[in-house]
């Protein structure tokens, strides 16, 4: 067995886009609204992809490239639930069977070849989440979800210019808040950090539990619903390996506001980030109002982390870490394991 090697890591294991472990995890790639009447291209761990739904309504995931002469299938169309290939009209249908091959014509055995290798997919929380290789682990628990005093609200995918680890490193960590956040809601607040006590938070996220007070610009008032200049915020913030984010938020008002935070790695160094909120408010306010206020914090987090270049290191000495940082130092010991877990031990081909 591959073991932990504070070396190892500090010397080869800043990529991870190879790692068997990221490989078998479920990703958000898009949301299910991107899916419409043609294919989508997106790309994973630096492999290109297209997704389209099927004639089943299931949605299919294959590599961008058609096995016949390596047109890429996100310039074909979808019809009747078939992808068809725009250079010679070869069609696939669910999961990636090819069906058609119009020059042999209808009656004419398909080459076995000529069929998609499929990978995982999935559907939740408005999002396409996609595994390359038969997923190890699950999809995140967002039990407010199935609770109809909440409602959801999506946010769109975005494409930052960072590697991913450093994005989630970033959303385990309050230390940044009045420093990034300046400009949003952490103005207010002292930039001394209580003692963090790392633990289960429910749904099975690791993290820690705070309170702070965050300043409540007229933009956040949409948000946090009260125009009050200073609000206090119960928090908890957690993380699901091997990239995932949950933050919640509960107001004196009894509002939750809970916040999944998504960094996709569309190769080591580029990533798509999504942030989907949960809010059990009276539901009647106009929802991108509602996110307006987190928009404008992520895009504080976006501006610092793009500033930061290259993958982040991964052994333990590689970065002074102090007591704040004791979630994303947790987050990254995890994380590191997985990328150097041996791949024997999570093989998987893709789905037929
Ligand atoms: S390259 Fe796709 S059908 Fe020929
Ligand atoms: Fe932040």
């Amino acid at each position: 067995m591959v073991s932990w090697s504070d070396q190892t890591i500090g010397e080869k294991m800043t990529t991870f886009v190879h790692s068997t472990a990221v490989r078998s995890a479920w990703h958000p790639v898009a949301e299910s609204t991107d899916v419409g009447d043609g294919p989508l291209a997106f790309r994973l761990l630096g492999e290109d992809l297209v997704v389209w739904r099927s004639g089943s309504g299931e949605l299919v995931v294959a590599h961008d490239r058609c096995p016949h002469r390596e047109a890429p299938l996100s310039a074909g169309t979808v019809d009747d639930g078939k992808l068809v290939c725009a250079y010679h009209g070869w069609a696939f249908g669910d999961a990636g069977r090819c069906v058609l091959v119009p020059s042999s014509g209808e009656d004419a055995t398909v080459p076995p070849a000529a069929h998609l290798a499929s990978r995982w997919v999935d559907e939740r929380y408005g999002l396409v989440w996609v595994s390359l290789e038969e997923p190890m682990t699950e999809i995140p628990t967002i039990s407010h979800e199935d609770d109809p005093s909440f409602r959801r609200i999506n946010s769109g995918m975005q494409q930052w210019k960072v590697s991913a680890p450093r994005m989630v490193d970033n959303f385990c960590d309050i230390s940044h808040f009045p420093w990034v956040h300046v400009g949003t809601f952490g103005g207010g607040q002292t930039p001394r950090v209580p003692r963090i006590e790392l633990g289960g938070l429910d749904d099975g996220w690791y993290g820690y539990a705070y309170e702070v007070d965050a300043n409540n610009p007229d933009v956040a008032a949409a948000t946090t619903g009260t125009d009050e200049p200073v609000v206090h915020r119960r928090m908890s913030t957690g993380f699901h390996l091997p990239l995932s984010v949950r933050s919640t938020i509960e107001y004196e008002t009894g509002l939750h506001h809970i916040l999944l935070l998504c960094s996709t790695p569309v190769d080591d160094e580029h990533s798509l980030f999504t942030f989907v909120v949960w809010r059990n408010d009276d539901h009647s306010a106009d929802p991108e109002t509602t996110i307006a206020f987190d928009r404008a914090i992520g895009a504080e987090d976006q501006r610092m982390l793009e500033q930061l270049g290259g993958t982040m290191p991964l052994g333990r000495t590689d970065l002074v870490s102090v007591q704040s940082d004791r979630c994303s130092v947790e987050w990254r010991r995890r994380f590191g394991e997985l990328v150097t877990a041996p791949v024997a031990a999570v093989t998987g081909t893709p789905a037929s």
